[in-house]
């Protein structure tokens, strides 16, 4: 879908996401759309450890992300020659993984004397729901929930994010990878949950729904986590049983974000909900949020499937729109760096 405003130059960015586990690459056009994107996921590399190890991913970013950028320049009908622009990933996220990206990503735009645009990560998973059709027109309000970070935002536009509120410690999406872990299930814990819950009921084990009656919008998700440990312990040895607690967790789980995410559309008074991040891939979320905000007059937006979970394409969409703002610095003012940990709300308009 076409962001170009009327009167303004289209622009050509190339996306390269590195930040955990996903080589994610992508050709976006601000006039004609997203062209091409290719994904190598790391989660069979990284399955035997039950977790993402950094310094494999590493590795395996710099093995795909070049094949994978001329495959995406291919596929897209797009020479080196033709880009405009080199969005990555400048945090946050592992600092060996992002200096992949961030070395490619910088290289080439030096090479090209074109910008190199450091995306954040979490403003590429805020703005991904603009790639869908229908795209929600700002302000609205964002539930971020992704494997690192469980937060609530008001976003008036590129640039201008607000916080609302924000887990105390764990993250949703760490919620579901360790409590899968207790269970014995692999990585990523989120769709073992809730492909095991599909085949359980909820309520027969119960477990808390932490702050959802606290009167802010912040989250706490670890003792969720100790909570189903202690259920984990006392389980009936029958396979009902594992799909029922992984039932319950996934109620819990999306009780506490469907809650929070109502409280912050009556707070600010705003009628549009987004919903970013891996955890909004979450088929359960998704029915609960739908219909939590039909009824306080509340549209929800989401982003295509394949662009929930960590991708190329919003990075290079991110960058295009910070590139259309001219919120790049030039060439040879480029220096590299990444940014391991980065507040979000720190970001300005240009
Ligand atoms: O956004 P993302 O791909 O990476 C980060 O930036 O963290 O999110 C990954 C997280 C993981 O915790 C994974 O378990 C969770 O998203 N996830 C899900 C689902 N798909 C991915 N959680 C619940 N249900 C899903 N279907
Ligand atoms: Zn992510």
């Amino acid at each position: 879908m076409s962001r170009s405003t009327p009167g303004q130059q289209p622009v050509l960015v190339l996306g390269i996401e590195t930040s955990c586990d996903e080589t994610g690459i992508a050709l976006y056009d601000s006039g004609r759309g997203l062209l091409a994107h290719a994904l190598h996921s790391q989660v069979a590399l990284h399955a035997d450890y039950g977790g993402v190890v950094p310094e494999l991913a590493s590795r395996d970013h710099i093995r795909r992300v070049l094949p994978l950028t001329r495959q995406v320049l291919h596929q897209g009908g797009a020479a080196l020659a033709d880009l405009d622009a080199v969005a990555y990933t400048a945090g946050p996220g592992l600092a060996g993984a992002l200096l992949v990206g961030a070395g490619v990503g910088t290289s080439l735009a030096h090479a090209l004397g074109i910008p190199a645009i450091g995306v954040h990560h979490l403003e590429g998973h805020l703005l991904s729901p603009l790639l869908a059709d229908p795209a929600p027109q700002f302000p609205f309000v964002a539930l971020l929930v992704s494997g690192g970070h469980t937060q609530l935002m008001r976003v008036g536009g590129v640039g201008d994010y607000v916080l609302l509120g924000e887990t105390l410690d764990d993250a949703a999406g760490e919620a579901f990878d360790k409590s899968a872990k207790l269970l014995g299930l692999g990585y990523p814990g989120g769709p073992a949950i809730a492909a095991l819950a599909a085949s359980g009921r909820a309520g027969r084990f119960p477990l808390p729904r932490p702050m959802l009656r606290s009167d802010n919008l912040d989250f706490s998700f670890s003792g969720l986590k100790t909570a189903v440990l202690t259920a984990v312990r006392d389980l009936p040895p029958e396979p009902q049983a594992r799909a029922d607690l992984a039932a319950e967790l996934q109620a819990a789980i999306v009780d506490v974000l469907v809650g929070k995410a109502i409280a912050a559309i009556e707070q600010t008074g705003l009628t549009r909900l987004v919903v970013a991040g891996g955890v909004g891939a979450n088929q359960q979320l998704r029915l609960q949020l739908t219909a939590a905000a039909q009824r306080c007059g509340c549209t929800v937006f989401y982003p295509p499937f394949e662009f929930c979970t960590d991708n190329g394409a919003m990075i290079a969409f991110a960058g295009a729109l910070r590139l259309q703002q001219g919120d790049v610095l030039p060439p040879a003012a480029q220096g590299f760096s990444v940014r391991p940990r980065w507040d979000l709300a720190s970001l300005r308009r240009a």
